[in-house]
């Protein structure tokens, strides 16, 4: 837990009322952290501070080492925190919920006009009209209306898949049931913000407090908990509002602009922003940012910041995305707000890599209505640099759900007697040496000092565990941080593949689980289930579960459909490893859309080690890797070629190209071999064309290329 609000007193004090036993103590504090646990994962409404919470537990973890015949497996210092609410169905977006990319400053908005402008191969004279509207700080949501009819609707999610609160959105007053009017298409996904007003917000932390019930840390909070009521009627009690402003899947549009869509959907009854403008330049942007930052206190409803939007839906579709936010879309974020606090420790936590990363323990303070406790460092350099130490006074600051930072020392409040922090060289949990490497491209150390003690780091592998289990790799319920912690410390779990056999082996254990205390024997059955269920599992997750070094979800997924199958991506990771950094095996990795050298070189070294081949054999006796399923896009003439560009095109700019033909299931390499179908060759194509002539590839121009895709 990082941020809430203290808005009770803790129902106890963290240290054992005087004549309290042991055992007593502990069954009294599980009780405790089980309540707030419960109220601040999932009921978005905590009770208490971070330091009233983090005190509960350390004198748990005190009472279970000095008594460790009291630690209960069912403790909730044992059971995972943020468990989904299991009771909502799933629901797939037929068109991802993606995020847009942010702008911090003015110049990432000029940079932005620029950036579509040379895309779109603009001249001087062509407009460019841009949407603005301000950022509403809610929850996404997607209403699907089949022949102008509600029929579901569904929260972001991950932005593949996210949850059924049809029956709740049904509830709200300024949604429609049915559409009225003009144009109304067969099926639509219609997206927009769940928010709550100011006003209804106080009123509604007001009642709560009047009849004992949670209070709200924030709007935006006291939205998502509204609306993830497994109770409509409940919901329905919560004056939640809407604001249409995009679209997922749609069978047809009302209109040709992003402005025209919106205007649409305010004819058929849905409410929508009243703010959006239309703009041509930059300047006017910012002027449209600034006149929304000044009347922000005045709106009602919390913004945090402003979005960005190409008008032209025919330009949008040209743009298209690039990883997870479109191209033709950018969000202008509000500076953060700040605070200023006493820097009372700086803590160091091992993670998965073996990065120290310090962490600044701060006396709590409120930020933007959120009371804070723990603010990030980065690193030793930056510590460095800001000469930050423990007992300083430091200003703080916080923009929307990122982790706050410190910004700067206040040196006139510094203690007399003060000194430089020392950052630590040996790991502070298994004592190893902490280097930092040197970077091979600049010959400069790491800004990252990590514990070179590898595996034999408990920390290290308790994270990698961690990570394994996590919600976005093997998601397994009910094996949560704290449960990691304790099958590895008692040997039950030491790698991955463990977690498979952890049944298995504990039949046939003269200590099962259930015969230790407080493990009681359904909630074993539990996990076990829970763990089978998870023996089947897409590639995309299995590669990310793995923790190799810069691959994070995204590149795991741009792997998964690159390959397929897990046997294919090894294929081409051992053919690499053979063929070293100048094989063709190896380039052909490179022609990955997403994955350059440091991708290739993190799979190189993870596979290339004996160690981890036999984690991953072992684990794949326990488990099935399902080949990666392409996410629906309709068969075209070059849906599984491959095409390589070349010379220069003039319709389209290159990116532009690739990105077509990529959306039309093409994979686009950058070098010719014989496994190319297509190389469309533009004016002054040089070597590839040759390649191409003397492997016998069909080579096209720009025209036969577009005749080809259909769009001639
Ligand atoms: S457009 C393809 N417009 O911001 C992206 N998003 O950071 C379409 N949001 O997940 C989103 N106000 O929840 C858009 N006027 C607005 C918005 C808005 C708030 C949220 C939305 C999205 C997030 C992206």
């Amino acid at each position: 837990m990082s941020e809430t609000k203290p808005k009770k007193k803790p129902k106890a004090a963290a240290k054992g009322a005087g004549n309290e036993t042991p055992a007593a103590e502990v069954e009294r504090l599980s009780a405790e952290i089980s309540h707030h646990d419960e109220l601040y994962y999932r009921q978005d409404a905590p009770e208490i501070s971070d330091a009233a919470y983090d005190a509960l537990r350390r004198r748990l973890a005190e009472l279970e080492k000095a008594h460790p015949e009291l630690r209960r497996l069912d403790s909730p210092t044992v059971k995972v925190g943020a468990a989904p609410v299991a009771a909502f169905g799933k629901i797939r977006h037929d068109v991802p919920m993606l995020s847009l990319g942010n702008a911090f400053d003015d110049q990432n908005v000029v940079d932005f006009v620029e950036r579509v402008r040379r895309f779109l191969k603009l001249g001087q004279d062509d407009e460019l009209e841009v949407t603005s509207e301000p950022k509403i700080d809610g929850l996404s949501i997607s209403i699907r209306y089949e022949k102008g009819a509600l029929a579901q609707a569904a929260t972001r999610g991950d932005g593949a898949e996210g949850e059924n609160v049809t029956a709740n959105i049904m509830t709200l007053r300024e949604i429609p049931h049915t559409l009225k009017g003009k144009d109304i298409p067969d099926l639509i996904d219609i997206r927009g913000e769940i928010y709550l007003g100011h006003k209804d917000f106080e009123a509604l932390n007001a009642a709560q407090a009047e009849n004992g019930d949670k209070v709200f840390a924030n709007p935006r909070n006291a939205a998502a908990g509204s609306l993830r009521q497994l109770d409509p009627s409940i919901t329905a009690k919560r004056p939640l509002r809407f604001f249409a402003y995009a679209w997922g899947a749609a069978s047809n549009l009302p209109a040709d602009t992003q402005a025209g869509v919106v205007a649409a959907f305010k004819s058929w009854g849905l409410p929508v922003n009243p703010l959006m403008r239309i703009s041509t330049t930059a300047e006017s942007l910012l002027d449209f940012y600034r006149d929304i930052e000044g009347k922000r206190a005045t709106l009602g409803y919390d913004i945090d910041g402003v979005v960005y939007k190409v008008n032209r839906l025919d330009y949008q579709n040209r743009l298209g995305f690039v990883s997870r936010s479109p191209r033709w879309a950018i969000a202008h974020k509000f500076a953060a707000e700040q605070a200023t606090t006493v820097l009372e420790k700086i803590d160091i936590q091992v993670g998965r890599t073996g990065a120290l990363t310090p962490v600044a323990k701060l006396k709590p303070v409120t930020v933007g209505g959120v009371v804070v406790s723990n603010a990030t460092l980065h690193n030793e350099d930056e510590i460095a640099r800001k000469d930050i130490r423990e007992g300083d006074t430091v200003v703080i600051q916080r923009a929307g759900d990122v982790i706050p930072q410190v910004v700067e020392v206040v040196l006139a409040k510094r203690p007399a007697h003060s000194h430089a922090f020392k950052f630590p060289t040996v790991c502070p949990v298994c004592g190893s040496h902490a280097v930092r490497e040197s970077v091979e491209e600049t010959g400069r150390a790491d800004v990252v000092r990590r514990c070179t003690g590898g595996l034999i780091c408990s920390a290290q592998a308790k994270e990698r565990l961690k990570h394994f289990v996590s919600r976005n790799a093997f998601d397994i319920e009910g094996l949560g941080t704290e449960k990691i912690e304790f099958f590895f410390d008692t040997d039950r779990i030491k790698s991955p593949a463990d977690i498979f056999t952890l049944a298995r082996r504990d039949a046939a254990s003269e200590e099962p689980l259930t015969s230790l205390r407080g493990f009681k024997e359904t909630s074993v059955r539990k996990l076990f289930a829970a763990i089978d269920a998870r023996r089947e599992v897409p590639l995309d997750r299995f590669l990310f579960a793995l923790g190799i070094r810069h691959i994070g979800e995204t590149t795991a997924k741009d792997l998964a459909k690159a390959y397929g199958t897990l046997e294919a991506l090894r294929n081409a990771v051992d053919a690499a490893i053979d063929g070293g950094k100048e094989s063709d095996a190896y380039r052909d990795i490179d022609n990955i859309e997403g994955i350059g050298e440091t991708v290739i070189d993190a799979l190189v070294d993870f596979f290339g080690e004996q160690h981890n081949q036999e984690q991953v054999a072992a684990l794949l006796k326990e488990v099935t890797v399902k080949p990666y399923v392409r996410a629906q896009t309709k068969e075209s003439p070059v849906t599984g070629k491959t095409v390589v560009f070349t010379g220069t095109l003039t319709k389209l700019t290159r990116n532009e190209a690739k990105a077509q033909a990529e959306r039309l299931g093409a994979k686009v390499a950058g070098s010719v071999s014989k496994k190319t179908d297509y190389v469309v060759a533009g004016a002054d194509a040089g070597s590839k064309l040759d390649n191409a002539r003397a492997l016998g590839v069909t080579v096209l121009d720009e025209d036969g290329w577009l005749a080809l895709i259909g769009q001639a």
